[in-house]
């Protein structure tokens, strides 16, 4: 392929964040598609990236899945950020425990000895159920930091992908399907243009909080998802992007 090789990496980094218009990429050389073991990479560099820009009386929303997962192990820090709280972006699911947001605020917190606040409330409830959960202090307290959020961690994954993952009912997937959702992240899905067409009855960050974080940080491995990433981009440009290099190319080639 003549454009690969014409293009070094930082170049590719370049090319990518102004097309996007975002504020910084960030690349693993090689395709995660091709070779698994880059998601780890992508974590690594994505948790690097995450430690440099930590301030004082940060407010830190994580959200779940296995990216995160692995970005939550590849912490390494041996500074205490005490003054630091971490929360996870919105309510937990799933019955796979280590993928969920509260696990994942548990470990990075325990690494950067900073305080956290956990959220333990179903992925998607009855509005009436809902209403009354948010008003238990406990789970209050932890909303009150979600919206405080300076500096958000999250995965994306694809809308397809996502509604069978959670089991919606086949109804739901078509009706996800149908508005075209292309990509999935904090709950929300979104068209080709950004649009949220389908969202979980869930709490969580919202929308303000999501556009006005100081450091917003994606981070995704495997081509499959770049087209889900270009739609969450349309809505916020303040984002710093980490991903494989084969990722940048399709994201290119998608624009
Ligand atoms: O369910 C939490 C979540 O962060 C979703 O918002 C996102 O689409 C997904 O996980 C990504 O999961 P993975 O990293 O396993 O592909």
């Amino acid at each position: 392929d003549i454009m690969k090789d014409l293009m070094g990496l930082s170049q590719l980094q370049d090319k990518v964040k102004e097309k996007l218009g975002i504020k910084k990429v960030i690349l693993v050389p090689g395709s995660f598609e091709k070779n698994n073991s880059l998601l780890t990479d992508v974590a690594k560099y994505g948790a690097e990236y995450f430690l440099n820009t930590l301030k004082d009386g940060d407010t830190v929303s994580l959200t779940g899945g296995s990216t995160m997962l692995e970005f939550a192990n590849c912490i390494k820090s041996d500074k205490k950020y005490n003054s630091i709280t971490v929360v996870p972006a919105r309510g937990s699911m799933g019955k796979d425990v280590q993928m969920q947001s509260n696990n994942i605020v548990s470990i990075v917190s325990n690494k950067l000895n900073s305080q956290y606040k956990l959220l333990n409330i179903p992925d998607e409830l009855g509005e009436k159920a809902m209403k009354t959960l948010i008003q238990e202090p406990e789970i209050k307290r932890t909303l009150d930091y979600i919206e405080k959020t300076n500096v958000l961690v999250f995965g994306i994954g694809r809308a397809d992908e996502m509604a069978k993952r959670r089991k919606l009912p086949s109804e739901r997937i078509k009706e996800i399907n149908s508005k075209g959702a292309v990509g999935e992240a904090f709950g929300y899905y979104f068209n080709k243009n950004g649009d949220i067409v389908y969202k979980l009855n869930t709490v969580g960050i919202d929308l303000d909080a999501f556009r006005n974080g100081r450091e917003t940080i994606a981070i995704f491995a495997g081509a499959r998802k770049a087209e889900a990433f270009i739609a969450i981009s349309k809505i916020n440009k303040n984002i710093a992007l980490v991903t494989d290099e084969e990722s940048a190319y399709r994201i290119l080639e998608l624009l």
